[in-house]
């Protein structure tokens, strides 16, 4: 729920994975502002306080010399700032998905008053029921479970190559949705945990290192790793108690791999078992340039985030 409360950290960790977002750049210093204004494509520029809320903090700066004059501000009175890329084809609009669990259960979309291109209602701006594209949905559903969340409002600029997740919500109002669509979207809420009374939460990592000696590990397939071109089934894993719980290939997560998919070089193999065959599966094979063996990541390091990359 943190993460999403901090704008810069949900898009950090969705430019990770196969999400659209704002090409989106951090800046610490005076220095950073017209080389971060490069790299997103040059001025106009959407200006952001990390901590704005109902779009007060939210600027559109037309020019390079508005938008340092701006963050030099920003920056002196120890605000910390986002440049963003302006979705112009957007501007003045932006649409809020509601997902729970794994469905978009309402959208709508909201609409700036004029002169405003900030959607926001606080501003002015109006809402309306809409049907979302499978695209937006996947988008929306996406977000949400990247930052763990089962209950979001996924707020989306719909922009030329699709869908720009700009914010997700971790306590989203159902005023708005459930004016704008007619929509119970409570009810849904109240179902949606009805239906989770079956899967009560349970901590994984403690489960899974209960038993002494095992644990979660993910290993990298170096290119010249043995696995390369071995199925799971033929790459030896199982007999040396080993078993691939997901298969990471570029930004595709395969939950529960079949034994018949061929491993490739750079995929990532999230992996259950012993912790001292797992260790000799990456240190066994031609020394240290082997397959790495990461200790279970629950979280991102941090770093400035490298936009979208669907542009890249
Ligand atoms: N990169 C952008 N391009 C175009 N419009 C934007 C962009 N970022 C924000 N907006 C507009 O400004 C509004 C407020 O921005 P948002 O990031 O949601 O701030 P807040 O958290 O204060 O609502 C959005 O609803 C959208 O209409
Ligand atoms: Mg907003």
């Amino acid at each position: 729920i943190a993460n999403s409360r901090d704008k810069l950290r949900a898009l950090q960790i969705l430019s990770r994975h196969d999400i659209g977002i704002p090409h989106t750049v951090f800046v610490r210093q005076k220095d950073d502002v017209i080389p971060a204004i490069e790299r997103i494509g040059g001025a106009p520029v959407i200006v952001k306080l990390l901590e704005g809320t109902q779009g007060v903090g939210v600027i559109l700066a037309e020019t390079v010399k508005v938008a340092e004059s701006i963050i030099e501000t920003l920056q002196s009175a120890n605000q910390n700032v986002l440049i963003q890329r302006f979705v112009s084809e957007s501007a003045g609009k932006d649409l809020r998905a509601f997902v729970v669990g794994d469905r978009v259960v309402g959208a709508m979309r909201r609409v700036a008053k004029s002169g405003e291109f900030r959607s926001n209602v606080h501003r002015g701006g109006s809402a309306e029921a809409v049907d979302l594209d499978d695209e937006q949905r996947r988008t929306a559903v996406s977000a949400a479970q990247i930052l763990g969340l089962r209950v979001a409002g996924v707020d989306m600029l719909e922009g030329k190559d699709g869908p720009q997740v700009m914010e997700v919500n971790s306590s989203p109002g159902l005023e708005g949705i459930e004016g704008a669509t007619q929509l119970d979207i409570a009810g849904e809420i109240v179902d949606y945990m009805a239906g989770q009374v079956d899967f009560p939460e349970i901590d994984i990592r403690q489960r899974m290192t209960e038993s002494a000696g095992y644990g979660v590990v993910e290993v990298g397939i170096l290119e010249e790793s043995d696995l390369v071109g071995r199925t799971i089934e033929a790459s030896g894993l199982r007999d040396r108690d080993i078993v691939v719980i997901t298969l990471t290939r570029g930004t595709t997560v395969i939950s529960n791999p079949k034994g018949t998919r061929t491993l490739e070089p750079l995929d990532r193999l999230l992996c259950y078992g012993k912790l001292d065959q797992m260790r000799s599966l990456v240190s066994n094979r031609r020394g240290r340039r082997q397959p790495s063996l990461q200790p279970l990541i629950t979280d991102v390091p941090s770093q400035a985030i490298d936009g979208n990359q669907k542009e890249a």
